[in-house]
């Protein structure tokens, strides 16, 4: 990364951290979670009895691998596969390895706004992997979409795993996916990991675990504020706190001040008072059903063309096509 990325990321975040801080209700986006210790943290995160969703989506991949491979590449062309979000790529990899065992013609291009988890995840492939070429790209899902509308060669396969979709209401949802369906061709395939509706329990447990390491993960938006922005938040001062709608299908996370305080910030120069039990909106996990799906894909020029689901019946992979 240039010197000036890194200038006019940091710019941009101190801008959103201030928005975000002083408007009412305060809010702060979950894309700011990922630092080395937020990836840390969400791997570990993965790696939790309560996270389901990794596991339901690793299933799905690993049983419905040669389908994909063969929807990827319909007629056997070349193509490019983006990855929106990659992070560690740890279920992209089951795709990668049978793409490559089987003589498929494919770059990978993995996006993310972390080049922390860039760097690791291309090392980690030219390990694991070393026939795959990987063309990191780093960046927002907003700030990449022209990258990939530049590639006008090959057949374009995206990839956005994890239900990273669910931290985008469906009106920012569908306004994204629009945007990326015209960066897109008609021969074009979007493969999107989407969590389902469920037992409101099982998915309020999945944010909320017993040896608070979700509640680590949302609080490390305040430390990377302390240490990039010259703040003084005592994190043990916010309590971490989920809500699920079963109705609408949002879960939305929180740091609620656990009392009345005053936080100097000194690179914004300003100085952010919390009432006790003020809150923090941080994260939003939106959870889907089939006529959901379908409504966004339509509202965003796509239809969808396949599903795979896993056998709890938690979490599916869509395939979209452009309309
Ligand atoms: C919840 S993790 C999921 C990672 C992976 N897709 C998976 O399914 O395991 C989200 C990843 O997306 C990245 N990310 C979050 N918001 C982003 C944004 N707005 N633009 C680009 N990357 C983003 C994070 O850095 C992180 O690596």
């Amino acid at each position: 990364m240039h010197e000036n990325t890194i200038q006019l990321t940091q710019t941009e975040f101190a801008k959103e951290i201030k928005e975000g801080l002083t408007a009412f209700p305060k809010y702060l986006s979950s894309k700011y979670f990922y630092d080395e210790k937020g990836d840390a943290l969400f791997q570990k995160i993965m790696a939790l009895p309560e996270y389901y969703l990794t596991n339901c989506e690793f299933e799905i991949l690993s049983t419905y691998t040669k389908h994909l491979a063969e929807l990827f590449s319909k007629d056997d062309s070349t193509f490019s596969l983006f990855e929106l979000g990659a992070g560690d790529g740890k279920k992209t990899k089951i795709l990668l390895k049978y793409l490559i065992d089987n003589n498929y013609n494919f770059d990978y291009r993995p996006i993310d706004i972390s080049s922390n988890a860039l760097s690791q995840l291309k090392s980690s492939i030219n390990k694991e992997i070393p026939s795959v070429v990987v063309n990191p790209i780093q960046g927002t899902y907003f700030d990449t979409l022209k990258t990939i509308k530049d590639e006008q060669q090959n057949r374009k396969v995206i990839l956005f795993l994890g239900s990273n979709i669910g931290n985008l209401l469906h009106k920012n949802a569908i306004a994204f996916l629009h945007q990326l369906r015209a960066a897109m061709h008609k021969k074009d395939l979007l493969l999107m990991g989407m969590d389902l509706k469920k037992n409101p329990q099982t998915v309020l447990d999945a944010y909320n675990d017993p040896t608070g390491v979700t509640a680590a993960f949302n609080k490390n938006i305040l430390n990377r504020i302390n240490s990039e922005l010259g703040a003084k938040f005592d994190v043990e001062k916010f309590k971490h706190w989920e809500v699920y709608d079963p109705e609408t299908g949002t879960a939305k996370s929180y740091l609620v001040s656990t009392c009345k305080q005053s936080i100097f910030i000194e690179e914004l120069e300003t100085v952010i008072e919390f009432e006790a039990w003020e809150t923090i909106h941080t994260e939003i996990s939106q959870k889907y059903d089939d006529q959901t799906v379908d409504w966004l894909a339509k509202a965003s020029g796509f239809k969808v063309i396949a599903d795979f689901c896993d056998s709890q019946s938690y979490f599916k992979n869509y395939i979209f096509q452009p309309l």
